[in-house]
């Protein structure tokens, strides 16, 4: 294992009564369970209050429950930030030349979980965290629409895809921008459906282990700390 656990998160038990409605809101608009919406809306709250610079950035936004959470935090800091979601909206991919040990698994899954950006627009503002300024919903594949929206600095970086290559792509295009005291969390990393998902992670970090702490507190994300 190259991994090191070394500074956990806080626990996500420590919610206050405003942001366990928040989770209640956007769960009709995910498939995250409570505990790892919780996360992210913790570790949002945390870049906040740590003044850390940097937008919210989530690959894989489907119906956007979970950029939902981390956008009510972007709004009630009072839109400092951008919030960008990144989404085929055509569902999951065929798989590419590059996939992984996933790629008979993407056979199957092609051309399911279709989200509109509509879908994505509703949930934000179930929240009240819709503002046509500082919400991306950026539509297309990652390997194009990820070179077309440079992002300078990132405080929180959620990736959701499910797969090896979008996972790896997402990760060379976009970790770099983390900054320092920032956090990524990775989904499905420790899930046996999506094996690629760790195979990305543990080939791109294989060379990283001194610039960062993990920890696997919300299973099967992984989150990691940046600094
Ligand atoms: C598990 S869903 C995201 C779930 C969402 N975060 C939520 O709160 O329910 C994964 C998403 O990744 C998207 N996706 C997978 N591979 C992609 C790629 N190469 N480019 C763009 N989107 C992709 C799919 O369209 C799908 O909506």
């Amino acid at each position: 294992m190259f991994m090191k656990l070394r500074k956990p998160p806080k626990s996500t038990r420590d919610l206050s009564a405003a942001d366990a409605v928040i989770i209640k809101k956007v769960r009709a608009f995910s498939m995250l369970s409570p505990d790892r919406l919780e996360n992210l809306l913790r570790l949002a709250n945390e870049v906040v209050r740590g003044a850390v610079p940097g937008d919210f950035v989530e690959c894989g936004a489907c119906r956007g429950g979970s950029g939902a959470v981390v956008a009510h935090v972007a709004k009630l800091e009072g839109w400092k930030r951008n919030v960008w979601l990144f989404d085929s909206f055509m569902g999951h991919p065929e798989p590419s030349v590059i996939s992984g040990l996933d790629s008979e698994i993407m056979k199957d899954w092609a051309g399911t979980m279709i989200a509109s950006q509509a879908d994505v627009r509703k949930a934000l503002k179930t929240v009240d965290a819709y503002s046509e300024e500082h919400i991306r919903i950026v539509p297309g594949w990652f390997q194009d629409s990820l070179l077309s929206k440079p992002i300078r600095e990132i405080a929180l970086l959620h990736i959701d895809a499910d797969w090896y290559d979008a996972t790896l792509l997402c990760l060379e295009k976009l970790y770099l921008s983390i900054v320092a005291g920032g956090y990524l969390v990775i989904d499905d990393y420790d899930n046996p459906s999506f094996p690629g998902v760790k195979q990305a992670v543990r080939e791109f970090f294989a060379d990283k282990t001194k610039e960062i702490s993990f920890s696997f507190e919300v299973r099967p994300a992984l989150t990691v700390k940046k600094g």
